[in-house]
């Protein structure tokens, strides 16, 4: 069985794609039902329509198994929260109400690819994607769940204490891609 102690898988051994209809999402299984339910329903495909949400699909070329999914849009982060974050830094005379940044709508990987580098290989993906945009993009940000905090924590996200998840379990959290290492 593939699992949880098997070896790394290379990021050269994972494609992405683009998200089309005609793709077998069926029986895709990140253990999370509402990230599950937005790949396998008419949800994906609407999210695409109103250019809302763009999915990519990421399979692992030896078997074309697909392995994970994420959905990333452009969106800006007010200033505000962003400001209370230690560590979080903007010249202060810089007026601007919100930041520029890319939003993981979602992502998951399949029960039996986890804790095999997918997910790294994704966020690192996604990075080199914000910064290839023409557009200014500064951070990339999503609400965790809580069991998913450690694997953003493992790749230098860090929590911003927001208002609107005061009652929600989820956390909102933010990686600055001005430090991010492949930036030239
Ligand atoms: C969270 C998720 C995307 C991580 O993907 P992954 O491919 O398993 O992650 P990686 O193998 O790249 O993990 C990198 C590091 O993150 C940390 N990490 C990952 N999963 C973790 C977990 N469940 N508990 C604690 N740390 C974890 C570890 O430090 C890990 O390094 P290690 O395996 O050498 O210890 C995946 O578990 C998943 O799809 N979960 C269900 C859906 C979900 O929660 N998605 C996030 C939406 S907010």
């Amino acid at each position: 069985m593939v699992g949880l102690h098997e070896p790394p898988i290379p990021f050269q051994e994972l494609r992405v794609e683009p998200f089309k209809e005609t793709a077998d999402v069926h029986g895709f299984d990140c253990g999370n039902k509402e990230l599950n339910d937005f790949l396998t329903t008419e949800e994906v495909a609407n999210y695409e329509k109103e250019m809302l949400g763009t999915t990519y699909l990421v399979y692992w070329i030896q078997g074309g198994i697909l392995v994970a999914y994420f959905t990333i849009a452009s969106q800006s982060l007010s200033i505000e929260y962003l400001r209370k974050v230690k560590g979080f830094s903007i010249p202060p005379e810089i007026r601007l109400k919100d930041i520029p940044g890319m939003l993981i709508g979602r992502l998951g990987v399949d029960i039996n690819y986890k804790r095999r580098t997918i997910g790294s290989h994704i966020l690192r993906y996604i990075a080199g994607l914000a910064l290839g945009t023409s557009a200014a993009t500064r951070i990339l940000f999503l609400e965790a769940y809580p069991e998913s905090v450690p694997f953003y924590e493992a790749f230098k996200f860090r929590i911003i204490e927001h208002q609107k998840l005061k009652h929600s379990r989820n956390r909102l959290m933010y990686y600055d891609l001005k430090n991010h290492p492949e930036k030239e």
